[in-house]
């Protein structure tokens, strides 16, 4: 087990800045995330710990060495990818041994370990048996076991679990986590999935344009975070951004925007105090926006959309004066379209941000 600390990497192919001078340090033991959307450059950082690509500036640490010059076999990582290739002629004890006949580890040892491992990822009863013999799920846990049995300073995955079904996705995704909780060891996973890397990880690394945007809990991402790239990025649907400009009249300080104007509360004024214009934005999660009837004596007029029924929870896509947001209602709402309501936003669950800088107010 080890830390893994990026200092200032930079990777550039030719003018593509894929990883822009990161900063990132994975705690020895840790389970951090790195999210961020297709092209962000989340698998060359992981290649570049991994020692398969060279970094053009900046080093990376394993267990306070830097590894700049080390080869991927001396890195002591065990890496999980996308598409694990298994030998296909191997049974799945022959493939859980090899990477570790690789190593000269002896034979006893191999046994212990593998059985291990197999007792562990629940797939003792498959041992005999050739990876086209078995699911697209234990399939997926041999590639783990594979990389288990080798007890590696680090584990490298690469959306390991992308290529399941959704079910199956979601069933790994417990497993693993509980693999993390018992093994402890570091964890570097790649992901594109917020929803796997807010239920999985101990911490999580968004990743934007090649720049990291956000390091922090799943709670500190979700509540409090740093710009409305990291806002818009978890949870879903996602998040309501509304642009206005900050008026103050009759004493009441508001934002206002197109067909709308919400009053403030007296925190989120000193909030909008912040702001180096007068424009900022506002973000909203469906789950602190209330719809009300037309006739309650609170919150902003709007008018139905459309409605989603999901079952526990419905969403209604709402116009807010020129802009279209969504609310979610118990699945009992009933509603039709083109219905005036009312819009109430939960001042104490209000996101807003410069609408300059994109930061946080
Ligand atoms: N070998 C390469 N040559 C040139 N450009 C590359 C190379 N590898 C990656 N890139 C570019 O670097 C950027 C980051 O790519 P990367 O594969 O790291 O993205 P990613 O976040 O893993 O995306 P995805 O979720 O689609 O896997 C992209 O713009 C990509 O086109
Ligand atoms: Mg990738």
């Amino acid at each position: 087990m080890a830390n893994v600390v990026l200092d200032d990497v930079v990777k550039s192919f030719g003018d593509v800045v894929a990883v822009d001078h990161v900063n990132l340090e994975i705690e020895d033991g840790e389970f951090m995330a790195l999210v961020g959307p297709s092209g962000c450059g989340k698998t060359t950082t992981l290649n570049m710990v991994a020692g398969l690509i060279e970094l053009t500036s900046g080093t990376i640490a394993i267990g306070g060495k830097v590894v700049n010059d080390l080869d991927p076999k001396d890195r002591d990582i065990a890496m999980v990818f996308q598409n694990y290739a298994l030998y296909p002629n191997k049974s799945v004890a022959e493939n859980l041994a090899f990477p570790l006949q690789m190593r000269k580890v002896s034979k006893s040892d191999i046994e212990v370990r593998v059985k291990r491992a197999a007792e562990i990822l629940s797939i003792s009863h498959l041992l005999n048996r050739k990876p086209r013999q078995l699911s697209g799920g234990q399939q997926q846990r041999v590639a783990l076991g594979r990389a288990l049995v080798r007890d590696p300073k680090a584990f490298l995955m690469d959306e390991p679990l992308s290529n399941l079904d959704a079910m199956l996705r979601v069933q790994m995704r417990s497993e693993l986590k509980r693999l993390h909780q018992q093994f402890s060891t570091t964890v570097i996973y790649v992901t594109h999935d917020q929803m796997e890397a807010m239920t999985m990880a101990d911490r999580i690394a968004v990743m934007s344009g090649g720049v990291l945007q956000q390091v922090g809990t799943p709670d500190d991402i979700y509540n409090r975070p740093a710009n409305t790239f990291v806002a818009g990025f978890v949870g879903s649907p996602a998040m309501n951004f509304l642009s206005g400009n900050v008026t103050t009249s009759n004493d009441e300080t508001a934002i206002q925007g197109s067909g709308w104007t919400l009053p403030l509360s007296q925190r989120n004024i000193s909030r909008v105090g912040g702001s180096t214009t007068s424009e900022v934005i506002v973000g909203a999660r469906h789950t602190n926006l209330t719809v009300l009837p037309e006739d309650a004596t609170s919150g902003l007029p709007a008018r139905v959309y459309t409605i989603e029924p999901t079952g526990d929870l419905t969403f209604v896509h709402v116009w807010l004066g020129e802009q279209l947001v969504v609310a979610s209602t118990p699945g009992t709402y009933h509603g039709v379209a083109d219905q005036p309501i009312r819009l109430e936003f939960d001042q104490d669950r209000l996101y807003l941000f410069d609408a300059e800088t994109k930061r946080a107010l």
